[in-house]
């Protein structure tokens, strides 16, 4: 066969296999789109069954699925989180830092965008030391904050994109004030730091170059991420399994 075949034989087993399945939508896909106090017609099934495990149309993951295999599988091309790891590493920070670059902004690849920070700190925190979640979990707020003794400037990015005027939410202003009084706040801040705003397209960084450290700071669970009994499990397993009915 040739590729063209090939990939001509795999779309049409895909739409096969998505003919056999219903699949709904949560809530989160459809924010913004539809009033969400109206009740959700479920769609006739015509003797389909709904999906209760692996979209056909999302790359699927090993049955022991690693933190490097979400990168592959969910999170990739991962640049932004490569390239700001890299810079960490050329600055010669810890590897703590280096791993919180490498992770702080997984729940945007994968998830959600909102609140980005908190969602990524929860998902890391059972598998990682808790100064590497905090300095995730302060990022939210830090990013927006300058700080002049290690050069970290408000970025020029959030001012196009959010406009002169904006301002964070209180909430935000407290997180900045207790971080800055926290024993951590220099691991936030230099993830700040090496956090890149305006990132090279053209800068490929490979995930092997962090297998080290990784495999010394993440305690990858012998079940597979998402399938252990963690806090965060759960949040695993719907970047894996996001359109399942329940
Ligand atoms: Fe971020
Ligand atoms: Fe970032």
């Amino acid at each position: 066969m040739t590729t063209l075949e090939q990939a001509e034989a795999a779309e049409h087993e895909l739409s096969k296999e998505l003919d056999r399945l219903v699949i709904m939508k949560s809530v989160i896909y459809t924010s913004g789109e539809r009033d969400p106090r109206v009740p959700i017609q479920r769609p006739p099934d015509q003797g389909k069954r709904y999906l209760m495990r692996d979209d056909p149309r999302l790359p699927r993951l090993p049955d022991k699925p690693t933190l490097f295999d979400f990168f592959r599988c969910r999170f990739a091309p991962a640049n932004h989180l490569l390239q700001s790891a890299r810079l960490a590493q050329k600055n010669g920070t810890s590897e703590k830092i280096i791993l919180a670059c490498l992770l702080h902004d997984i729940a945007i690849s994968g998830f959600i965008r909102g609140d980005h920070g908190y969602w990524a700190a929860q998902m890391v925190e059972p598998y990682v030391d808790p100064e590497v979640s905090w300095a995730i979990r302060y990022h939210q707020a830090l990013r927006f904050f300058p700080d002049e003794s290690v050069g970290y400037r408000y970025p020029e990015m959030y001012t196009k994109l959010f406009g002169p005027d904006y301002t964070p939410e209180p909430y935000i202003h407290e997180a900045h004030r207790h971080a800055r009084e926290h024993k951590w706040y220099m691991t936030a801040r230099l993830l700040t730091v090496n956090d890149l705003y305006a990132f090279d397209p053209n800068v490929q960084v490979q995930l092997e170059e962090f297998t080290d450290v990784v495999g010394r700071n993440f305690k990858q669970p012998k079940e597979g991420l998402g399938l252990d009994a963690s806090p965060s499990a759960h949040m695993w397993r719907t970047i894996m399994w996001p359109t399942r009915y329940l």
